[in-house]
């Protein structure tokens, strides 16, 4: 297959929805973790957002049981834009209207059992079909001064071709918990990779070059996906099928601007609530100046008391 090949535009991206969310029970007992907000909007609406911004036209979530939340916050909701065009609430209406999906755009598929993500993204292998697609993963939020992280992946695939995934630098003792990439990092923009290890031991680590959680991918994936071969813990791993990519296509790891949060993890989820309200246009001073008092009061407390 010639280089021109693994160019071909990114149209289609996926969306892993069906997980549990055990991290934040008893709140996502009945309500799915994606429909967290960040300010105010969910979860899952800014990475849709996200999608959008680098020219995503489709959008396939890999739902589950107990998630139908999530296709419904997409749908138009004729009686509450009637009530809020009565009430002349215009901001709060076109608010409303940015988190509606237009027919034709949404396209769901189940995962059925919990077997990985590299098992979720296979379920998606039919509305794929045989194009590159874009992975994005909804626990991770990426806030960045102008283009969205995978708008920025976008501009760097149509250079490159074939495959690219965001990586961020965490600290080594952390390593274990990512995807990490083996690359010779000279500090560029993007840079050929050379190995991929899922979760590695902290002294196996190729790098501190974390894989993020977006992805552009090619479809010769699902040959690989297929297989459904078991990685790290016993799940069927992402990272093991896009290792197999590497030698017979191009394959980059970018970084970004920006700054990532693990919203599915507690303290990523308020750091991210933080991030994001602080530079709200409505209420981002009011936040900036409670984080502010809240800062001096934890200063002046006893250390005892703050810790409590
Ligand atoms: C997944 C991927 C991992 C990636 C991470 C980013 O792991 O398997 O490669 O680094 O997302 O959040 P998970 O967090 O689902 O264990």
């Amino acid at each position: 297959m010639s280089t021109e090949n693994y160019k071909r535009p990114v149209r289609k991206a996926v969306f892993p929805v069906a997980g549990l969310g055990t991290r934040f029970l008893p709140a996502t007992k009945v309500m799915p973790k994606e429909m967290l907000p960040i300010n105010d909007q969910p979860l899952i609406q800014h990475v849709v957002n996200e999608a959008r911004e680098a020219g995503i036209e489709e959008f396939i979530f890999v739902t589950g049981r107990h998630k139908n939340l999530l296709e419904e916050h997409f749908d138009y909701q004729p009686e509450l834009k009637q009530t809020l065009q009565r009430r002349g609430k215009d901001k709060m209406l076109e608010k409303v209207e940015e988190s509606e999906m237009t027919e034709g755009e949404l396209f769901l598929t189940r995962q059925a059992r919990p077997l990985g993500l590299g098992h979720a993204i296979w379920c998606a292998r039919k509305l794929i079909s045989n194009e590159p697609f874009a992975i994005l993963l909804p626990d991770v939020l990426v806030k960045s001064q102008k283009n969205g992280c995978l708008k920025q992946m976008v501009d760097i695939y149509n250079e490159t071709g074939g495959n690219v995934i965001a990586v961020e630098d965490v600290p080594r003792e952390e390593t274990y918990k990512y995807g990490i990439v083996d690359v010779d990092d000279d500090g560029s923009q993007k840079m050929p990779v050379k190995g991929l290890v899922e979760k590695p031991n902290i002294e196996d680590a190729p790098s501190t070059l974390s894989v993020i959680g977006r992805y552009i991918l090619q479809p010769e994936v699902f040959e690989h996906l297929s297989a459904f071969e078991t990685g790290a813990g016993g799940e069927i791993q992402l990272t093991d099928a896009m290792a197999k990519l590497i030698k017979p296509q191009p394959f980059y790891a970018a970084r970004f601007d920006g700054k990532s949060y693990d919203s599915g993890s507690r303290i990523g989820f308020i750091e991210a609530n933080l991030a994001f309200t602080s530079t709200d246009p409505e209420i981002g001073e009011d936040v900036k100046r409670v984080i502010l008092e809240m800062a001096e009061k934890i200063k002046n407390e006893p250390k005892d008391v703050a810790a409590e």
